[in-house]
Protein backbone atom coordinates (compact mmCIF):
# COMPACT_ATOMS: atom_id res chain seq x y z
CA UNK A 1 0.00 0.00 0.00
CA UNK A 2 1.15 3.25 -0.62
CA UNK A 3 1.62 5.09 2.37
CA UNK A 4 -0.02 8.92 2.39
CA UNK A 5 0.29 11.29 4.72
CA UNK A 6 -1.74 14.30 5.24
CA UNK A 7 -0.35 17.73 7.02
CA UNK A 8 -2.64 20.37 8.37
CA UNK A 9 -1.41 24.23 8.10
CA UNK A 10 1.79 24.50 5.75
CA UNK A 11 3.19 21.25 7.07
CA UNK A 12 4.31 22.03 11.30
CA UNK A 13 3.18 20.02 13.77
CA UNK A 14 3.85 17.03 15.01
CA UNK A 15 3.10 14.56 12.05
CA UNK A 16 5.84 16.27 10.11
CA UNK A 17 8.45 14.27 11.99
CA UNK A 18 6.66 11.34 9.86
CA UNK A 19 7.17 12.60 6.04
CA UNK A 20 10.86 11.62 5.63
CA UNK A 21 10.10 8.75 6.57
CA UNK A 22 6.83 8.61 4.41
CA UNK A 23 8.34 9.95 1.65
CA UNK A 24 11.28 7.48 1.29
CA UNK A 25 9.25 4.49 1.55
CA UNK A 26 7.32 5.65 -1.69
CA UNK A 27 4.14 7.67 -0.09
CA UNK A 28 3.43 11.24 -0.59
CA UNK A 29 2.84 13.58 1.88
CA UNK A 30 -0.17 16.29 1.06
CA UNK A 31 -0.82 19.80 2.26
CA UNK A 32 -4.27 20.55 1.53
CA UNK A 33 -3.89 23.54 3.44
CA UNK A 34 -0.61 24.67 1.51
CA UNK A 35 -1.79 27.50 -1.70
CA UNK A 36 0.85 29.09 -3.45
CA UNK A 37 -0.57 33.01 -3.38
CA UNK A 38 -0.58 34.53 -6.51
CA UNK A 39 -1.00 37.96 -7.49
CA UNK A 40 -3.23 39.49 -9.65
CA UNK A 41 0.00 40.61 -12.38
CA UNK A 42 0.81 36.70 -11.89
CA UNK A 43 -2.57 35.10 -12.81
CA UNK A 44 -2.11 36.32 -16.86
CA UNK A 45 0.82 33.49 -16.49
CA UNK A 46 -1.08 30.91 -16.19
CA UNK A 47 -2.48 31.68 -19.67
CA UNK A 48 -1.12 28.81 -21.58
CA UNK A 49 0.17 31.75 -24.32
CA UNK A 50 2.96 32.57 -21.88
CA UNK A 51 4.91 29.51 -23.39
CA UNK A 52 7.37 29.44 -26.15
CA UNK A 53 6.22 27.65 -29.25
CA UNK A 54 6.54 23.76 -28.89
CA UNK A 55 6.75 23.96 -24.82
CA UNK A 56 5.17 22.31 -22.39
CA UNK A 57 6.76 24.54 -19.49
CA UNK A 58 8.01 27.52 -18.76
CA UNK A 59 11.53 26.65 -16.29
CA UNK A 60 13.32 28.57 -13.92
CA UNK A 61 17.02 27.76 -13.21
CA UNK A 62 17.20 29.04 -9.65
CA UNK A 63 21.05 29.34 -9.98
CA UNK A 64 21.38 31.46 -12.67
CA UNK A 65 17.70 33.27 -12.74
CA UNK A 66 17.38 32.20 -16.25
CA UNK A 67 13.59 31.50 -17.23
CA UNK A 68 12.88 29.47 -20.57
CA UNK A 69 10.23 27.78 -22.32
CA UNK A 70 8.22 31.51 -22.21
CA UNK A 71 7.51 33.81 -25.58
CA UNK A 72 7.08 36.82 -22.73
CA UNK A 73 10.05 39.46 -23.06
CA UNK A 74 10.78 42.52 -20.74
CA UNK A 75 9.00 43.10 -17.57
CA UNK A 76 6.92 40.38 -18.16
CA UNK A 77 9.17 37.83 -18.70
CA UNK A 78 10.83 39.49 -15.56
CA UNK A 79 7.87 39.19 -13.39
CA UNK A 80 7.41 35.31 -14.62
CA UNK A 81 11.35 35.28 -13.04
CA UNK A 82 10.45 36.14 -9.82
CA UNK A 83 7.17 34.50 -9.15
CA UNK A 84 9.12 31.22 -9.88
CA UNK A 85 12.11 32.38 -7.83
CA UNK A 86 9.39 32.84 -5.38
CA UNK A 87 7.77 29.48 -5.76
CA UNK A 88 11.80 27.94 -5.43
CA UNK A 89 12.13 29.60 -1.85
CA UNK A 90 8.51 28.40 -1.16
CA UNK A 91 9.15 24.72 -1.83
CA UNK A 92 12.53 24.82 0.07
CA UNK A 93 10.87 25.92 2.89
CA UNK A 94 8.74 23.69 2.53
CA UNK A 95 10.80 20.37 2.55
CA UNK A 96 12.92 22.55 5.84
CA UNK A 97 10.01 22.39 7.97
CA UNK A 98 8.97 18.42 6.55
CA UNK A 99 12.80 17.24 6.66
CA UNK A 100 14.84 18.99 8.37
CA UNK A 101 17.69 16.52 8.13
CA UNK A 102 17.37 17.07 3.99
CA UNK A 103 18.27 20.73 4.65
CA UNK A 104 21.78 20.73 4.49
CA UNK A 105 21.75 18.26 1.41
CA UNK A 106 18.80 19.52 -1.19
CA UNK A 107 20.47 20.75 -4.65
CA UNK A 108 17.56 23.12 -5.83
CA UNK A 109 17.12 22.13 -9.38
CA UNK A 110 14.71 23.20 -12.05
CA UNK A 111 11.42 25.00 -11.45
CA UNK A 112 8.59 24.48 -13.87
CA UNK A 113 5.20 26.17 -14.48
CA UNK A 114 2.60 23.71 -16.41
CA UNK A 115 0.16 26.17 -17.97
CA UNK A 116 -1.24 23.59 -20.42
CA UNK A 117 -3.47 21.15 -19.65
CA UNK A 118 -2.48 17.41 -19.25
CA UNK A 119 -1.06 16.26 -22.48
CA UNK A 120 -4.10 14.48 -24.26
CA UNK A 121 -2.42 14.02 -27.71
CA UNK A 122 -1.03 10.54 -28.60
CA UNK A 123 2.02 10.72 -27.89
CA UNK A 124 5.00 8.17 -28.24
CA UNK A 125 4.26 5.26 -25.03
CA UNK A 126 7.71 6.45 -23.79
CA UNK A 127 6.82 10.26 -24.07
CA UNK A 128 3.57 9.62 -22.35
CA UNK A 129 3.36 10.79 -18.43
CA UNK A 130 -0.07 9.75 -18.24
CA UNK A 131 1.21 5.88 -18.09
CA UNK A 132 2.88 5.11 -15.24
CA UNK A 133 6.56 5.71 -15.21
CA UNK A 134 9.16 6.41 -12.31
CA UNK A 135 11.06 9.68 -13.45
CA UNK A 136 14.72 9.34 -14.90
CA UNK A 137 16.00 12.26 -16.68
CA UNK A 138 17.54 11.49 -20.32
CA UNK A 139 19.66 14.31 -20.68
CA UNK A 140 20.76 15.24 -16.98
CA UNK A 141 22.19 12.29 -15.36
CA UNK A 142 21.91 11.95 -11.68
CA UNK A 143 24.25 9.93 -11.31
CA UNK A 144 22.47 8.09 -7.65
CA UNK A 145 20.94 11.65 -6.31
CA UNK A 146 17.28 11.42 -5.18
CA UNK A 147 14.52 13.08 -7.71
CA UNK A 148 12.46 15.19 -4.87
CA UNK A 149 9.53 16.99 -6.29
CA UNK A 150 6.74 19.42 -5.05
CA UNK A 151 4.18 20.10 -6.56
CA UNK A 152 1.29 22.99 -6.29
CA UNK A 153 -2.45 23.01 -8.02
CA UNK A 154 -2.56 26.57 -8.53
CA UNK A 155 -5.58 26.32 -10.72
CA UNK A 156 -8.15 28.88 -10.55
CA UNK A 157 -10.95 27.17 -11.81
CA UNK A 158 -11.46 24.55 -8.94
CA UNK A 159 -10.02 21.64 -10.93
CA UNK A 160 -8.48 18.84 -9.29
CA UNK A 161 -4.81 17.49 -10.80
CA UNK A 162 -5.70 13.70 -11.01
CA UNK A 163 -2.70 11.15 -10.67
CA UNK A 164 -2.43 7.81 -10.37
CA UNK A 165 -0.02 6.16 -7.90
CA UNK A 166 1.07 2.64 -8.49
CA UNK A 167 0.73 0.58 -5.59
CA UNK A 168 4.21 -1.51 -6.49
CA UNK A 169 7.15 -0.46 -4.26
CA UNK A 170 10.55 0.63 -6.45
CA UNK A 171 11.80 -3.35 -4.58
CA UNK A 172 9.54 -4.58 -6.63
CA UNK A 173 9.83 -2.95 -9.75
CA UNK A 174 13.77 -3.21 -9.44
CA UNK A 175 12.84 -6.88 -10.12
CA UNK A 176 11.91 -6.19 -13.65
CA UNK A 177 15.81 -5.29 -14.63
CA UNK A 178 17.74 -8.54 -15.61
CA UNK A 179 21.11 -8.86 -15.81
CA UNK A 180 21.52 -6.86 -18.95
CA UNK A 181 20.40 -3.76 -18.14
CA UNK A 182 22.76 -3.69 -14.58
CA UNK A 183 26.34 -4.80 -16.13
CA UNK A 184 28.86 -2.39 -16.67
CA UNK A 185 28.88 0.23 -19.45
CA UNK A 186 32.47 1.50 -21.10
CA UNK A 187 32.87 3.80 -23.48
CA UNK A 188 29.51 5.36 -24.04
CA UNK A 189 29.11 7.60 -21.00
CA UNK A 190 32.45 9.55 -21.75
CA UNK A 191 31.07 9.73 -25.37
CA UNK A 192 27.38 11.31 -24.79
CA UNK A 193 29.31 13.78 -22.57
CA UNK A 194 31.35 14.83 -24.84
CA UNK A 195 28.91 15.02 -27.40
CA UNK A 196 26.75 17.08 -25.09
CA UNK A 197 23.96 14.32 -25.53
CA UNK A 198 23.72 14.26 -21.79
CA UNK A 199 25.08 16.87 -19.22
CA UNK A 200 27.50 15.41 -17.04
CA UNK A 201 28.19 11.63 -17.16
CA UNK A 202 25.35 9.23 -17.51
CA UNK A 203 26.46 6.66 -14.82
CA UNK A 204 25.36 2.80 -14.85
CA UNK A 205 22.80 3.38 -12.58
CA UNK A 206 21.19 6.37 -14.85
CA UNK A 207 21.30 3.65 -17.51
CA UNK A 208 19.66 1.65 -15.30
CA UNK A 209 16.41 3.96 -13.85
CA UNK A 210 16.23 4.77 -17.79
CA UNK A 211 15.99 1.28 -18.44
CA UNK A 212 13.36 1.19 -15.88
CA UNK A 213 11.54 3.90 -16.73
CA UNK A 214 11.03 2.97 -20.42
CA UNK A 215 10.62 -0.53 -19.75
CA UNK A 216 7.24 0.10 -17.43
CA UNK A 217 5.87 2.65 -19.55
CA UNK A 218 6.58 0.46 -22.84
CA UNK A 219 4.84 -2.74 -20.78
CA UNK A 220 1.36 -3.11 -22.15
CA UNK A 221 0.25 -5.47 -19.96
CA UNK A 222 1.66 -4.02 -16.84
CA UNK A 223 0.04 -0.77 -17.47
CA UNK A 224 -3.43 -2.33 -17.99
CA UNK A 225 -2.88 -4.42 -15.03
CA UNK A 226 -0.90 -2.80 -12.20
CA UNK A 227 -2.46 -2.43 -9.16
CA UNK A 228 -3.03 1.68 -8.31
CA UNK A 229 -5.07 4.42 -6.86
CA UNK A 230 -6.56 7.39 -8.02
CA UNK A 231 -5.48 10.77 -6.68
CA UNK A 232 -6.88 14.03 -6.96
CA UNK A 233 -5.08 17.28 -6.19
CA UNK A 234 -7.31 19.90 -5.47
CA UNK A 235 -6.30 23.67 -6.26
CA UNK A 236 -4.72 25.24 -2.86
CA UNK A 237 -2.90 21.77 -2.28
CA UNK A 238 0.53 21.09 -2.16
CA UNK A 239 2.19 17.81 -2.46
CA UNK A 240 5.88 16.12 -2.21
CA UNK A 241 6.80 12.97 -3.57
CA UNK A 242 10.08 11.12 -4.60
CA UNK A 243 9.59 10.48 -8.14
CA UNK A 244 12.39 8.13 -8.94
CA UNK A 245 11.01 5.78 -6.17
CA UNK A 246 7.13 6.44 -6.37
CA UNK A 247 5.15 5.05 -9.74
CA UNK A 248 2.88 7.59 -10.53
CA UNK A 249 1.01 8.84 -13.90
CA UNK A 250 -0.17 12.14 -14.34
CA UNK A 251 -3.49 11.70 -15.75
CA UNK A 252 -5.67 15.18 -16.19
CA UNK A 253 -5.34 19.25 -14.91
CA UNK A 254 -3.74 22.09 -15.80
CA UNK A 255 -2.10 25.00 -13.77
CA UNK A 256 0.68 23.22 -11.65
CA UNK A 257 4.18 24.46 -10.44
CA UNK A 258 6.55 22.41 -9.53
CA UNK A 259 10.19 22.31 -7.91
CA UNK A 260 12.81 19.51 -8.21
CA UNK A 261 15.07 18.85 -6.21
CA UNK A 262 17.88 16.22 -6.26
CA UNK A 263 19.48 14.72 -3.03
CA UNK A 264 22.39 12.57 -2.25
CA UNK A 265 21.13 9.15 -0.74
CA UNK A 266 23.46 9.97 1.87
CA UNK A 267 20.99 12.34 3.38
CA UNK A 268 18.00 10.07 3.43
CA UNK A 269 17.24 8.36 7.38
CA UNK A 270 17.32 5.52 5.27
CA UNK A 271 19.77 5.04 2.31
CA UNK A 272 18.94 1.65 2.29
CA UNK A 273 14.87 2.52 0.51
CA UNK A 274 17.23 4.16 -2.04
CA UNK A 275 16.50 2.99 -5.89
CA UNK A 276 20.92 3.04 -5.85
CA UNK A 277 20.82 0.86 -2.87
CA UNK A 278 18.19 -1.32 -4.14
CA UNK A 279 19.84 -1.60 -7.62
CA UNK A 280 22.89 -1.97 -6.22
CA UNK A 281 22.25 -5.00 -4.39
CA UNK A 282 20.43 -5.93 -7.31
CA UNK A 283 23.81 -5.75 -9.73
CA UNK A 284 25.80 -6.76 -6.61
CA UNK A 285 28.13 -3.72 -7.62
CA UNK A 286 28.26 -0.35 -6.87
CA UNK A 287 26.72 1.46 -9.98
CA UNK A 288 28.33 4.97 -9.57
FE1 LIG B 1 6.93 11.75 -13.76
Amino acid sequence: MVEVLELSGSGEGPDAARAAGVLERGGLVLLPELPFALSEAERTFLDPAVLAPKTKNVSYDPGTGAVGGTSAQGKAREGLGRMMARYAAFATALLERLAPGYAQALQVRRTSLRPGAVDTRVLSPRKDDRRLHVDAFPASPVQGRRILRVFTNVNPHRQARVWNIGEDDFETLAERLGPAALKPRTLSPWLMERLRITRGRRTDYDAAMLALHDGIKLDDAYQAQAPRRRMAFPPGMSWVVYTDGALHAALEGQHALEQTFLMPVSAMEDEARSPLRILERRAGRALT
